[in-house]
């Protein structure tokens, strides 16, 4: 037997002001579209913003649904409005925000694992990494170099 570490690494910055020009204003997009979400349910509004090598920005937001289950989370909202609008052009990044009506929201809040396994897809497909910028409503701001580091066994096509 062996044992194995998987790292992965990460870059923080203190706030959204220290993020170079092109990063802070995908974000300022996602932040922009964070405050169009519906999510009369929960109070937490998601924004994202997905940057294509094009130069088109493609946005997304949280839609939340009466029967819950059937809402959808911003970056899917975001990655499968890019793949639909722009099939076959790379992405390079995405950024996300989350904010909520009830509390501050001080700390990056990561995709959830349907996101990353659906970011995953799209990552794969285009054999080139996805960028992955990820912040709250204020503070620190995490970027991750591919949707593959958050996703350790990731499940692809390749198993199929
Ligand atoms: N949400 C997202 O939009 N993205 C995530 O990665 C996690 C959660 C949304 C779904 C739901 O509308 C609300 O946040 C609370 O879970």
């Amino acid at each position: 037997m062996r044992k194995q570490k998987i790292e992965f690494e990460i870059t923080v910055y203190e706030s959204l002001t220290d993020l170079s020009e092109n990063d802070r204003q995908l974000m300022e997009k996602a932040i922009a579209s964070r405050a169009k979400a519906y999510a009369p349910y929960s109070g937490f509004q998601v924004g994202a913003a997905v940057a294509l090598i094009n130069g088109e920005v493609v946005i997304g937001n949280n839609q939340e649904n009466a029967s819950y289950p059937s809402g959808l989370c911003a970056e899917r909202v975001a990655i499968f409005q890019a793949g639909a609008k722009f099939p076959g052009i790379t992405i390079e990044s995405i950024a996300i925000t989350a904010a909520s009506k009830n509390h501050s929201v001080n700390h990056p809040v990561a995709p959830c694992g349907n996101c990353r396994q659906s970011m995953l897809e799209y990552e794969v497909r285009q054999t080139a990494p996805i960028r992955v910028l990820f912040m709250g409503e204020n503070g620190e701001v995490f970027k991750c170099n591919a949707v593959g580091d958050m996703l350790p066994f990731g499940f692809d096509s390749s198993f199929l």
